[in-house]
C-alpha cells in the first residue's frame, strides 16, 4: 500500500483501494465457493450470483428503469462505434453525430462505413476547447450520438443535445461520476477502465424498444445486441473476472452512499484543481469554464519543454501519468471516482512548487 503512487492515468486508471483489497482477499478462494472467480464456469450458479449482483447494483446505483437492458460486453467502447450503427442505424439509414473530440471523431468515422452521418456540431476548429453548439439536427434520424465526457480534451456535456431523435452516448469517462437520468437516453455505453474497473468490459444500457430494431443483415451474431440480450450477455464466455471487479466497484460506490455522494466528492475534488488553475497565471486551462469536465482536467504551461519536465518531475514525486494525450500534449489529470482528494491536493502543491522552481523565460 505504502508504495502506491497517485495515478492520474486516463484509463486504465486508478482503482479504489478497498476494491483491490477485496479482490486480493478473495483471489485464491471466493467465499465458500472453493475457487477463484477466474476459475468459475460462467454458467455455474456461483458465477451467476456474481453476475446478477453486478447488474442489480448497477441498476440500483444508476436508477436504471425496468424497460432497459444491461449488457456486459467485450471489444471496448471502440467496438460500440461499429456496433451502434450496425444495430441501430437501420430505420432511415441516417444518424446525427456531434464531433466533440477524438473519440467522437472515431465514432463518426466508423459510422460512416454503415450509413449517412450528419455531423451536427464540431469544435475541431478550436481544438475541442468546449462542447459544440449544435445545428441542423434531424428529428427523424435513427439516433443522435455524442460523447458525454471527452477524455482527451477535458470537456463534458452539462446539457443534453436537443433533438427528438433517440440519444445514444459514449459515457466511458464519466459514467458513475454523478447521477445521469438514464430515461433521457436510448442507449449508454462505457468502457470499464475508468470508473468501473479493469479494461475488458464494456457496459451497455439500452432501452428495450431499440433492441427491436433489426440489425444490418451482415452484422456478426456476436455483435447483435439482440443476441447478447437474449443470452444475458452470455452467448459466449463473458469477461468473468472483469465483471466481478465491476461488481466490487459498484459495492464500494453503494457503501459510499451512491452517486449523489460521489458527485459531491467529485465536485469538491475538481474544484481543488480548477480553483488553483484560476488563481494563477503560470498554467493555462484551455477548456471554457462551462464545458469543464470533473473527470479529466487539462492544462499547459505554454512551453512544450516545461510541460515535459512537469510530467517527468511529477512522476518522481509520486504523481504519475500526468502527460496529456499524445495527440494534444500538455498535461492532463484524470481524477476519476477512485482518485482521493489527497492526491489532488498533493498535485496542486506540486504544481505550485514547480511554477516557483521553473520560471518561464
Ligand atoms: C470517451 C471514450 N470513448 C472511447 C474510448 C475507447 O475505449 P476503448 O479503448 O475501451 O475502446 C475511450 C478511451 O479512453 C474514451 O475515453
Amino acid at each position: 500500500m505504502s508504495n502506491r503512487v497517485y495515478n492520474f492515468a486516463a484509463g486504465p486508471a486508478t482503482i479504489a483501494v478497498p476494491v483491490l483489497e477485496k479482490a486480493q482477499q478473495e483471489l485464491l478462494c471466493h467465499g465458500a465457493d472453493g475457487m477463484s472467480v477466474m476459475e468459475m464456469s460462467h454458467r455455474s450458479g456461483m458465477y451467476l450470483a456474481i453476475y446478477e449482483r453486478a447488474e442489480a447494483l448497477l441498476r440500483e446505483l444508476m436508477a436504471i428503469p425496468e424497460n432497459y437492458t444491461v449488457l456486459f460486453l467485450q471489444g471496448g467502447a471502440s467496438m460500440q462505434f461499429a456496433q451502434v450503427p450496425m444495430n441501430l442505424m437501420t430505420v432511415t439509414g441516417t444518424a446525427d453525430y456531434i464531433d466533440s473530440g477524438n473519440f467522437a471523431k472515431n465514432a463518426i468515422k466508423e459510422a460512416q462505413r454503415y450509413g449517412k452521418v450528419n455531423v451536427v456540431g464540431s469544435t475541431a476548429d478550436i481544438a475541442y476547447s468546449r462542447i459544440p453548439e449544435i445545428s441542423g439536427v434531424n428529428d427523424e434520424a435513427d439516433y443522435l450520438h455524442f460523447t458525454t465526457n471527452n477524455t482527451i480534451f477535458g470537456t463534458h456535456f452539462w446539457q443534453l443535445p436537443q433533438t427528438k431523435a433517440p440519444l445514444v452516448t459514449d459515457m466511458s469517462s464519466s459514467i458513475l461520476s454523478k447521477p445521469y437520468d438514464v430515461s433521457k437516453y436510448a442507449m449508454i455505453y462505457a468502457g470499464a477502465q475508468k470508473n468501473i474497473g479493469p479494461a475488458g468490459v464494456c457496459v451497455v444500457i439500452i432501452r428495450n424498444d431499440m433492441l427491436e430494431r433489426e440489425p444490418m443483415a451482415f452484422t456478426p451474431t456476436m455483435l447483435k445486441y439482440q443476441t447478447m440480450a437474449k443470452a444475458g450477455s452470455m452467448y459466449n464466455t463473458p469477461p468473468t473476472f472483469g465483471i466481478y471487479m465491476a461488481m466490487l466497484t459498484f459495492e464500494w460506490l453503494k457503501e459510499l452512499g451512491g452517486l449523489e455522494v460521489m458527485e459531491k466528492m467529485n465536485r469538491e475534488k475538481a474544484a481543488v484543481l480548477y480553483d488553483y488553475l484560476d488563481s494563477q497565471s503560470y498554467y493555462i486551462a484551455p477548456v471554457e469554464k462551462d464545458s469543464r469536465s470533473m473527470m479529466n482536467v487539462t492544462f499547459v504551461t505554454g512551453d512544450k519543454d516545461l510541460d515535459k519536465k512537469f510530467a517527468a518531475d511529477a512522476a518522481k514525486a509520486g504523481l504519475v501519468n500526468l502527460a496529456g494525450h499524445r495527440l494534444v500534449g500538455g498535461m492532463r489529470a484524470s481524477i476519476y471516482n477512485a482518485m482521493p482528494k489527497a492526491g489532488i491536493e498533493k498535485l496542486v502543491g506540486f504544481m505550485d512548487d514547480f511554477a516557483k522552481a521553473n520560471p518561464k523565460a
